[in-house]
């Protein structure tokens, strides 16, 4: 199908992709549009082996055996309570899809610029859209990363450059959706709840997910950019791959923590979490984010059963899926954890 321009695009910012401006030579040193100064007490507290994200051992979470199964349940919920993050182990998701699936958005990232302009399209739920940055009209300092969202459920979409994206895309979000239904039912149990609790809560059937990579170039002074600064997902669950490089921190107890992930891998991040995106100078970052959220018209709201057994009151109002991730990609939320914009006042 031709390509569709419309004049959205001529009004558009015209900021070069990172990908083009970190790869001329002649960069030595960051543009102050990029400078991103880092209050010293708030450095990453690298490489602490003692403080690392938990490890679920999927294949536990799902064993035939209900004492495995049990006890993995809980080590999900102790993870999902103090930690927010943790890192999925023998998921049964090939490596190889993974590696197949970075590949194929590293070959979207080198396309030249001029055909993925196409796909500059401004609407926070366009089926497809690349850029850089987080929002140019209104990033105050811009971001070391560009990026490819594509909304892979519940209506599949796809891109038909580079080749093989499309094929290996499917694959890929098929996989990974059922990885996180299963995590998100271990999820439910934890909490006292049937397993599929949430997920029929939440509208699973027609959820959200998007397939969001990010692209890091190296960078001639990691100390002065960033990739992505502190800020919270919008998710119910969100899977996460790298290629070999680490960036990811997560802030856990007041600490900023690298998330060291065990090749192959899932990076799941469940509450929310102030995390962020640091970047390197050695060499090129790719991560891919796939947020999985309930569907765009479901309220999501504290859970009636739990509050009852609580005897609490719901600390958050409910909102939409669909407005929770407008409020969040709006200027007066910028980088915000946007959950607090939902808490009950007096409570
Ligand atoms: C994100 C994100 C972190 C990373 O895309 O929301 O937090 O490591 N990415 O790329
Ligand atoms: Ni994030």
């Amino acid at each position: 199908m031709a390509p569709t321009v419309t004049s959205v695009h001529e009004s558009e910012p015209k900021v070069a992709s990172i990908k083009t401006l970190a790869g001329s030579d002649a960069l030595t040193s960051v543009p102050s549009e990029y400078a991103y100064i880092m209050d010293p007490n708030d450095k990453g507290d690298a490489n602490d082996p003692e403080h690392s994200i938990p490890i679920i051992d999927f294949a536990l979470l799902t064993s035939a055996s209900p004492d495995e199964r049990a006890q993995m349940i809980q080590k999900l919920g102790k993870a999902c309570q103090e930690w927010g993050f943790f890192q999925v182990i023998n998921h049964g998701v090939p490596e190889s899809l993974m590696k197949q699936m970075i590949d194929a958005c590293q070959r979207f990232f080198e396309l030249p610029e001029v055909e993925k302009k196409e796909f500059h399209t401004k609407n926070l739920l366009d089926p497809i859209k690349c850029g850089t940055s987080f929002n140019v009209a209104i990033d105050k300092v811009r971001l070391w990363r560009d990026y490819l969202k594509v909304i892979a459920h519940p209506k599949f979409n796809s891109l038909y450059k580079p080749a093989g994206y499309s094929e290996v895309s499917l694959e890929f979000s098929k996989r990974t959706r059922a990885v996180a239904t299963e995590i998100l039912n271990g999820i439910s149990e934890s909490l006292g709840l049937e397993a599929d609790y949430i997920t029929k809560a939440m509208n699973w059937d027609r959820g959200c997910q998007i397939l969001a990579a990010n692209y890091y170039p190296a960078c001639p002074q990691p100390d002065l950019a960033i990739g992505i600064p502190p800020h919270t997902d919008h998710g119910l669950v969100t899977l996460l791959i790298q290629n070999d490089m680490c960036g990811l921190e997560v802030k856990h107890n007041d600490q900023w923590v690298l998330v060291n992930a065990a090749p192959g891998s899932f990076i799941v991040n469940y509450k929310s979490i102030w995390h962020r995106a640091t970047v390197n100078n050695t060499s090129t970052r790719i991560s891919i984010a796939v947020p999985h959220g309930p569907a765009l018209d479901t309220p999501a709201v504290p859970i009636p059963d739990l509050l009852e057994k609580e005897g609490e009151k719901a600390k958050y109002i409910g909102m939409t899926y669909e407005k929770f991730m407008e409020l969040q990609a709006s200027p007066a939320a910028y980088m915000m954890p946007c959950l607090d914009h939902l808490r009950v006042k007096d409570n």
